[in-house]
């Protein structure tokens, strides 16, 4: 069983995924990361030929999980858990995930885990593309203007050493790269309920979609 968010960069999905994970004792699973973590692993060998990289994904092997907060990722039993969130990341991660070999890389490894147990996932084409069928289908969004005020607040004064303007260049280009791909772009499915969180406090939000949940799929424990 899986619940599906889509939606832009900085909109909320991953924080109010986690939210519902934690409330419903459910799983959590980030899409995004699986395609960070393939443009950590491509950067930090040092921006191989694609073609090469694409090719030889098979000899990358994933493992993740969620707790405490935290969805954590490794690869080929190295932690990257924190690598992946780098703005040098953020900056490359489109033009990896727009790769067909690497979409089908990803989903793959994400259906072999959805198939064994209940998850919420958040991600920009898992209610087109990848889970069709799933139970429930959000579409989250925001203005760009606020979606980049929240991250930035979030990385300020992290590893990344980055102006507001920056990110919300960042959050502008991955928008449009990821909506105008040809391989499985970010779209709203015909079937998800649109939430736009554009003033609307995380609590307020939140509670909109658990009641929306509640009514759907009777889950509450
Ligand atoms: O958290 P944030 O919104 O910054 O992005 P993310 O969810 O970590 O996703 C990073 C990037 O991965 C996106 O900008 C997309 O290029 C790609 N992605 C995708 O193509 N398909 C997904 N299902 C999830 C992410
Ligand atoms: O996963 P995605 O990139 O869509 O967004 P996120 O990482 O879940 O949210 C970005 C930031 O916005 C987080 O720090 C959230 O706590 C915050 N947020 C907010 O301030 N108000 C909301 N209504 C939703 C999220």
């Amino acid at each position: 069983m899986i619940i599906v968010i889509d939606g832009p960069a900085g909109s909320g999905k991953s924080s109010t995924a986690k939210a519902i994970a934690n409330s419903l004792h459910i799983q959590f699973l980030d899409s995004g990361a699986l395609y960070r973590a393939l443009t950590y692993l491509w950067l930090r060998r040092g921006k191989p030929d694609k073609a090469e990289f694409f090719e030889n994904l098979s000899e990358i092997e994933l493992q993740t999980d969620y707790s405490n907060q935290v969805f954590h990722v490794q690869a080929n039993g190295e932690n990257i858990t924190d690598k992946i969130r780098l703005q040098e990341v953020a900056n490359h991660v489109s033009e990896i995930a727009s790769d067909p070999r690497s979409r089908s890389f990803v989903n793959g490894y994400m259906k072999k885990l959805v198939a064994q147990g209940v998850f919420v996932a958040d991600g920009r084409d898992l209610g087109t593309a990848v889970f069709p069928d799933a139970e429930l289908k959000f579409y989250m969004d925001a203005s760009l203007d606020e979606r980049a005020a929240r991250r930035f607040k979030e990385i300020e004064g992290t590893e990344n050493d980055v102006t507001l303007e920056q990110v919300k260049q960042n959050l502008a280009e991955r928008d449009h790269k990821d909506s105008n791909r040809k391989s499985d772009p970010l779209r709203k499915a015909e079937d998800a309920i649109v939430v736009d969180t554009s003033g609307k406090s995380f609590e307020e939000q939140l509670s909109e979609m658990l009641e929306i949940i509640d009514e759907e799929l009777k889950l509450k424990p």
